[in-house]
């Protein structure tokens, strides 16, 4: 009688407790309803409002829907609206609505996707989306790969294995010896290289520096007739889409070059890659399947949430080699340990979404979402070209660089223009001008998102001329 007591109270005690996530489910859709209506950028009394956080840690418990309620009031404020159509900043992405149930159901197992013991449903989604990312990309099965957090880490682990894999085939166990006294390998990359990917060589011991700057054309690609005459095997690394123009280094070309040299050509195609999935667009990675590594970022084009990148190896025995240990408390499956291919041991079963967003898509409708964000860009383009201000990019993917006038003016519309809130854009410097750079990764952008914003821009532009003169 006591027992069965305890299990209804248990009982009542546990489903009280859940009620907290059907609060939170309410929250998140009402925050997601009201994405089109609100401005982008947080306005200045929600950020000093976050002020409110800074208490002492209390003593007492705080109820569970007290915490969701202080979190939803002072925090759903605060956010910037990046998971809605109007925002155009840093080449971010949104998530749609089944990759975000994804995430939440994935949260809710609250899985640990470093062990298959742990998650065989994270274990198997994995080799699931890799399976379909070379098939997607036209990849051979030796292909493997690994989910980490973003491109900063994907660009991590792909030059992690180039380390091994170059070093070994010089002789040298650099898993097992490290750097000192090992063979020096010429480190290539472009002078348009993002630098999250110099940071990666720096932890990895290449340095940032100690790298040869190729040369880059008046669109940012790396000049292949620029290119260093190889001595040996050395480190390539390339860029499909520039993070100012979108524009794609001559993958092909440097690979036909550099193929008798031994060495590793690794691209970091955060965003670019993407275009592989677009018949139309394809042709702009050409020869990526002939390459030994590639970095991508799923939170940004297939639009799963923030955080998800993607590291692909050529041969994945050699990003399995550079990341995997043993120890006798962790079980090893027959099948592929998500951990012997990614820096990290624990981390959050990021697959689940990236299959959600395959499987919802599909083939075609993916293509469909890509080829309409490029169309948008064209469409700012020829929109604010029309009204009289300058792109200064060819317009090959989705990234627009704009110039509004002088610097004055250029940087005064872009203040404009996030103040007003119906758009989000940042400034960039490109060719030494400043310009203002739209990056169209949303699937949730409508055409009268564009339109809006469009005309937001040119009235701002209009009047950033009026007062800057
Ligand atoms: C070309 C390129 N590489 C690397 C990165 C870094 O990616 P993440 O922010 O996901 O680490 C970015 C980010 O925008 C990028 O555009």
């Amino acid at each position: 009688m006591k027992d069965e007591d305890n299990g209804i109270a248990a009982g009542r005690a546990q489903s009280r407790s859940l009620d907290v996530l059907q609060s939170a489910a309410a929250r998140g859709i009402r925050f997601r309803n009201r994405l089109a209506a609100r401005p982008v950028a947080p306005d200045r009394a929600a950020v000093d409002a976050l002020a409110a956080f800074d208490t002492p840690m209390p003593d007492e418990p705080v109820p569970a829907e007290d915490v969701l309620e202080l979190l939803d009031t002072l925090g759903s404020p605060a956010t910037v609206a990046t998971a809605g159509g109007r925002f155009f900043g840093f080449v971010i992405g949104s998530s749609t609505p089944v990759t975000l149930a994804a995430n939440w159901l994935a949260s809710a197992w609250d899985q640990n996707a470093g062990l298959w013991a742990g998650t065989p449903v994270g274990s198997q989604l994995e080799i699931v989306c890799l399976r379909w990312l070379r098939e997607l990309l036209g990849l051979d099965e030796h292909w493997g790969g690994a989910f980490v957090t973003g491109c900063t880490m994907a660009n991590f682990s792909c030059l992690a294995a180039a380390r091994s894999g170059l070093l070994s085939s010089l002789g040298w166990d650099v898993e097992r010896d490290g750097l000192y006294s090992a063979p020096e390998i010429p480190v290539i990359v472009g002078e348009e290289v993002h630098p999250t990917l110099t940071k990666a060589l720096g932890l990895l011991g290449f340095g940032r520096e100690r790298v040869i700057r190729v040369p880059t054309d008046s669109r940012g690609r790396m000049r292949a007739d620029a290119f260093p005459r190889l001595s040996g095997p050395s480190l390539l690394c390339l860029q499909a889409g520039n993070l100012n123009t979108g524009d794609f280094d001559p993958i092909r070309e440097i690979r036909e070059r550099t193929a008798a040299t031994g060495s590793w050509l690794h691209v970091d195609a955060a965003f670019g890659l993407w275009a592989a999935a677009s018949p139309d667009l394809r042709h702009l990675v050409g020869g990526i399947e002939s390459v030994d590594s590639i970095a991508t970022d799923a939170h940004k084009w297939p639009n799963v949430p923030c955080d998800c990148g993607i590291a692909l190896v050529r041969e994945a025995d050699i990003l399995r080699r550079t990341m995997s240990f043993s120890v006798a408390y962790l079980p090893e499956d027959a099948r592929r340990e998500p951990s012997h291919y990614t820096p990290e041991l624990s981390r959050r079963a990021r697959g689940v979404e990236v299959w959600a967003a395959l499987m919802n898509l599909g083939r075609k409708r993916l293509a469909a979402a890509i080829e309409c964000n490029c169309r948008q860009a064209r469409r700012f383009a020829g929109g604010l070209a029309d009204a009289g201000f300058e792109i200064l990019n060819d317009i090959v993917l989705n990234q627009v660089l704009v110039s509004f006038g002088t610097e004055a003016q250029t940087l005064e519309t872009i203040r404009l223009i996030q103040e007003d809130g119906t758009c989000w854009c940042g400034g960039t410097r490109w060719k030494d001008r400043t310009a203002m750079r739209i990056s169209v990764c949303s699937f949730a952008t409508t055409d009268a998102d564009v339109e809006s914003s469009l005309e937001t821009m040119i009235r701002c532009a209009r009047e950033a001329r009026a007062s800057v003169g």
